[in-house]
């Protein structure tokens, strides 16, 4: 044996489950794409049934049955192919828990990931950022109907971390589809909130706010926080993942502006995915990182401990950073102006 040698080579295997696992990715963001748990949430058929449906290829379509199966997506039995209870309580349309919209920005984003060592080696993100808001009305649907998606199976956890009991004016900054606004707004009757975002992201922010029945308390409008100042006159402002779209400076400009548009004793909440101090872990913020430097030009994630420290240079005082409960990855900052 070479003297080099480690007495003890350590298991592959996780090398292998990395380098393949692209193949379950896709083979999900496929079957999402084409319809097939869409199809099957009408009830099981056999794979010549589900081609015939799909517009596909038999022979082919049964080889994705079958690795859909082994991913636990499917089950199949005696009737043929059906949706397992994962693929029905999330990936079927409709249903409360829906993640497809969601789903389908990842797939957007699919090709972009392709691009990382391009992105290492020269500036710029693989994506342009306004080709999902705004740019492509296809993809920024997706984007804003994801995030809606998102924020209403995440929401519950955010509307029960901050007690916003007796504040009224709220101002939800880069709130996308207004969705937290819109359930804050909810919990709390005497609460009005204006969402601000890009002028695109707000016209499909319109139709998510009504959808919910809260147009008359939860006003999306068009507005860029990167060049506006803040309207005055608030009791809160909510930043809900905007700190992973920018830099260390901009991101203190935007806990600047928000100290700036709050009133006396108003409550600065920042949600997003955050990493550790060292910014090492856990596993999917670091990851998630790397995805926001290949789609916002100044993309990343940042340290809890680094927000904190920005709330409280800033002036902010009685700063909390609460993870949500797991397995969700976020975790909320809150500090009040004096
Ligand atoms: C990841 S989303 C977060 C949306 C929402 N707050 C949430 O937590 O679900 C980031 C939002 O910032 C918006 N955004 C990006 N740049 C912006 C800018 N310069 N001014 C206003 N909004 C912007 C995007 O359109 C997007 O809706």
């Amino acid at each position: 044996m070479d003297e080099n040698e480690p007495a003890e080579r350590p298991d592959p295997k996780p090398l292998m489950e990395l380098t393949t696992a692209y193949w379950g990715s896709q083979t999900l963001l496929t079957a999402n794409r084409i319809g097939l748990f869409e199809h099957l949430g009408h009830g099981p058929a056999d794979a010549a049934a589900i081609a015939d449906a799909l517009g596909i290829r038999p022979r082919e379509t049964g080889l994705l049955l079958k690795a859909c199966v082994a991913l636990g997506l499917l089950v199949e039995s005696s009737h043929g192919f059906e949706n397992s209870l994962l693929s029905d309580t999330y990936l079927v349309p409709g249903s409360p828990g829906y993640l497809g919209n969601a789903i389908r920005y990842s797939d957007d984003l699919y090709s972009t990931w392709g691009n990382l060592e391009q992105v290492l080696r020269e500036a710029g993100p693989s994506m342009p950022t306004a080709e999902y808001t705004g740019g492509d009305p296809e993809r920024t649907r997706h984007f804003v109907y994801g995030m809606h998606n998102r924020a209403l199976g995440i929401g519950g956890a955010m509307i029960g971390m901050v007690d916003l009991t007796g504040r009224a004016r709220m101002l939800d900054v880069g709130g996308g589809p207004g969705t937290y606004s819109a359930l804050f707004a909810r919990q709390y009757p005497k609460l009005r909130s204006q969402v601000m975002d890009l002028p695109e992201v707000a016209v499909v922010a319109r139709e998510i706010v009504a959808s919910m029945g809260l147009s008359d308390r939860v006003v999306p409008v068009a507005g860029d926080y990167s060049m506006e100042d803040f309207p005055p006159g608030n009791d809160v402002v909510l930043i809900s993942g905007v700190m992973h779209r920018e830099s260390e400076n901009g991101c203190r400009k935007l806990v600047e502006k928000a100290r700036d548009g709050l009133n006396s004793g108003g409550m600065l909440v920042i949600s997003d995915v955050l990493t550790d101090n060292g910014g090492a872990s856990p596993l999917f913020a670091t990851l998630f990182g790397l995805n926001m430097m290949l789609t916002a030009p100044n993309g990343g994630v940042h340290s809890d401990f680094q927000v904190a420290g920005w709330m409280q240079e800033a002036g902010f005082l009685d700063v909390v950073i609460k993870p949500f409960p797991p397995p969700m990855p976020h975790r909320l900052l809150t500090g009040v102006v004096p």
